[in-house]
């Protein structure tokens, strides 16, 4: 053993700083996330914040196990936080791709190393472990970061940010302590609308979206079909982050299972890019939807970033909709199998499986900011579905008001559709063990089954 290595008082204090940087940049992320508005960037970073906050919750817990013997919280100075804050508070996405991966992360990376060469071998073993796991994490992470930032064209606007950032990382110690409870900010915006690259045609509010009269044997309905997926693959990932990010307060293991599924939708994402690039299309070549996200960030009668607002974003989302998702990719991956298309159905299962951890996740959450009670949950669901729909059809009837023509055409491709079915319209089996997986109740199943959007198969 060598003399020089780190005691543990020391081990825990550079400990606790990577795992500060780790949370909070995490926490950057989640927020940012629906403000990119490349979508190769919101499916990279969306992976790199769950990576973030997944390390610093391996972490957090081996310190804890550090500091057991003291029983004692160790604080970290308020100077960390303002740095962060800082990056949070970048113009742009290129200045926050200078402020975080070519100031910060290699600063991280500096932290690890050092963690490495002086921690002590056998005594600090089981941080050792973490932290040369993380080493390869964050280098490959920084790859990417500054690689996609030396493709950006230079630009001089951002360095009175950096000069800002960089006074604020040599004044990191300094400031009032910081319990774990305040580790965090509170938001610096609202982001109602979700950013797109420009130049992309978006469905037109309160139209039926793309419709496909024969999703199975048409090429191009495929291709649709599988378009429209994305859609709701990029817009949950930027709501779930957003709840995160709008909700510091909630307690740690809600913004892992929120950052997790962050992580999941940028999976399916990459897993739906695949098959649409495989048969010919790209991202973009149909027009594109946000709804998902820009309808369900705000309600009428939630106060803005309320607890009411995320629950209700929950019980839509996770607990309706991606419910409803476990009914309908039970059906579709036997479809898509009969059909033959194989790769599709392999990537709707992988879909599957999490999306019975993103409904149970819905349903866990909701239930904790109800105490628990499961017949407010129905209620509260009941409430934010009424009013939602009937805000859809709001803005249905006044698409159809002022778009004759295209809402005629819309009902001529339903009829087409349906006649292709041999006039049946299309079902949705309810998938029973799928949904008591994820955690439904007799009770929950009962009400999507009696609102008539599954039905018992
Ligand atoms: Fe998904
Ligand atoms: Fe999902």
């Amino acid at each position: 053993m060598s003399s020089s290595s780190w005691s543990v008082r020391q081990a825990s204090i550079a400990l606790i700083e990577i795992t500060y940087l780790e949370r909070a940049v995490a926490h950057v992320l989640a927020g940012w996330l629906p403000k990119f508005p490349e979508m190769a960037v919101k499916l990279a970073l969306g992976r790199q914040q769950y990576e973030m906050l997944d390390r610093a919750t391996q972490l957090r817990s081996r310190l804890s196990g550090l500091l057991r013997a003291e029983a004692l919280e160790l604080p970290i100075k308020g100077g960390w936080r303002e740095l962060v804050k800082h990056l949070d508070a970048s113009p742009d996405p290129g200045a926050l791709f200078a402020g975080l991966y070519g100031f910060l992360w290699p600063r991280l990376l500096e932290l690890v190393r050092r963690y490495l060469a002086s921690a002590d071998p056998v005594g600090d073993q089981p941080s050792l472990r973490l932290v040369t796991g993380l080493a390869d994490e964050v280098e490959a992470q920084l790859s990417y970061g500054q690689t996609a930032l030396h493709a950006m064209p230079p630009s001089t606007k951002f360095t009175a940010f950096l000069e800002r950032l960089a006074a604020l990382w040599s004044a990191r110690d300094s400031g009032a302590d910081l319990a774990p409870a305040d580790w965090l900010w509170s938001p610096l915006d609202r982001v109602p609308l979700a950013a797109r690259p420009a130049g992309l045609e978006h469905c037109k509010r309160g139209s039926l979206g793309l419709l496909a009269v024969d999703s199975i044997r048409e090429a191009r309905d495929v291709g649709i079909f599988l378009h429209s997926d994305l859609d709701e693959e990029f817009t949950t990932l930027e709501l779930m982050a957003r709840n995160s990010y709008e909700h510091p307060d909630m307690p740690w293991q809600f913004h892992v299972d929120m950052a997790r599924q962050v992580s999941d939708e940028a999976r399916h994402a990459q897993l739906m890019l695949q098959l649409l690039e495989a048969r010919g299309f790209h991202y973009g070549d149909f027009p594109i939807s946000t709804g998902t996200y820009d309808g369900l960030y705000q309600f009428e009668p939630c106060p803005p970033g309320s607890r009411k607002e995320l629950l209700w974003r929950m019980l839509i989302r996770q607990t309706f909709m991606e419910g409803l998702a476990l009914d309908s990719l039970a059906r579709d991956i036997k479809r898509r199998t009969e059909a033959g298309h194989h790769d599709i159905a392999r990537a709707l299962d992988y879909i599957l499986r999490d999306e019975v951890f993103h409904a149970g996740s819905g349903l866990r959450w909701s239930a904790y900011l109800l105490d628990g009670d499961r017949r407010a949950v129905l209620q509260e669901r009941y409430e934010s579905l009424t009013f939602y729909t009937t805000a859809a059809e709001a803005w249905r009837a006044s698409f159809v008001e002022t778009h004759v023509e295209e809402a005629m055409a819309e009902l001529i491709m339903i009829e087409e559709g349906k006649r292709r079915r041999g006039g049946k319209l299309p079902e949705r089996p309810l998938n029973r063990l799928g949904r008591q997986q994820a955690g439904f109740n007799d009770d929950d199943i009962l009400q999507v089954l009696s609102w008539g959007y599954a039905t018992e198969p």
